[in-house]
């Protein structure tokens, strides 16, 4: 178990790729607490993990408002003590064309994606700085941080500004054994691309840009968060780790 002894806090942990990694985190050891602004599904997350023997708590709380992500930390804290690991999955992306892109599309991007990692990882190396044990952040970013999709300009932006924060923290952080890296996953069976996913000739034509010809799993990125959240990785800060099959490096 590679994580024993640990308390990870995990946003977006009751759905796709976060809740797949509270549930890696949770059997490798970790004490977890999931936090997202969907309760219902959080506390079913919880007590999914409860029932596989696992330690998790469900933390309702909406990470673009920054009362609400002082509450959640305060009941982390309370609760379990302050955090070892934080994953930031918390995310939504839909579809638009730059041209069609309103302002409401923008900011709501940006805040959640964006302005909500800076305030759990703000809060939770604060906690961490003070306890002294250093710690790994883990921001679950995107290939679209590292190269531009289509009607998506918001979603990409989003994306590429989390890695930027990830290196500024990174960089600030070190001297105090806080590792800070970006997870970049490629197209991930979620409900984020069900859509897509569900229909047969969009699928096809989307999978040519995948080199391995697939679409990757939730549990394939909680593989690789528990390698950056655990000591495997302990020289490991200020990278961006890509998870895609391959997508990245296609140009044609
Ligand atoms: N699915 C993919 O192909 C893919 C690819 C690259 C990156 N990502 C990123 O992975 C992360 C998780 O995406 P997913 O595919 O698992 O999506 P999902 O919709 O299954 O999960 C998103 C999670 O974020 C939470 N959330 C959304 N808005 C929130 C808010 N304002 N406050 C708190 N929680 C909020 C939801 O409750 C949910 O738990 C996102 O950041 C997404 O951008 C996904």
């Amino acid at each position: 178990m590679r994580l024993q002894n640990k308390t990870a806090l995990v946003t977006g942990g009751s759905h796709g790729i976060g809740q797949a990694i509270a549930f890696a985190f949770a059997r490798e050891g970790a004490r977890v607490a999931v936090c997202g602004n969907e309760p219902a599904a959080l506390e079913e997350t919880a007590a999914g993990i409860r029932a596989e023997g696992g330690e998790a708590a469900a933390l309702a709380a909406d990470v673009r408002d920054s009362s609400q992500v002082d509450a959640m930390m305060q009941r982390l804290v309370d609760e379990y003590g302050e955090p070892d690991i934080v994953v930031n999955s918390a995310g939504i992306c839909e579809v638009a064309p730059f041209l069609e892109l309103t302002e409401e599309q923008w900011d709501r991007h940006l805040a959640v994606n964006l302005k909500g990692a800076f305030l759990v990882s703000q809060r939770a190396a604060r906690l961490m700085a003070a306890a002294g044990k250093g710690g790994s952040i883990i921001q679950v970013s995107s290939v679209n941080g590292l190269a531009a999709e289509a009607r998506q300009a918001h979603y990409n932006t989003s994306k590429g500004g989390l890695n930027s924060l990830m290196m500024s923290m990174a960089l600030e952080l070190a001297p105090l054994g806080i590792r800070v890296n970006s997870l970049c996953p490629g197209f991930i069976e979620t409900r984020l691309t069900r859509p897509l996913i569900d229909n047969p000739a969009a699928i096809a034509d989307y999978l040519k840009t995948i080199p391995m010809g697939r679409v990757g799993r939730p549990d394939e990125m909680a593989d690789a968060a528990v390698f950056l959240a655990s000591a495997d990785s302990r020289y490991m800060t200020g990278h961006c780790l890509v998870v895609d099959g391959g997508q990245l490096i296609k140009l044609s």
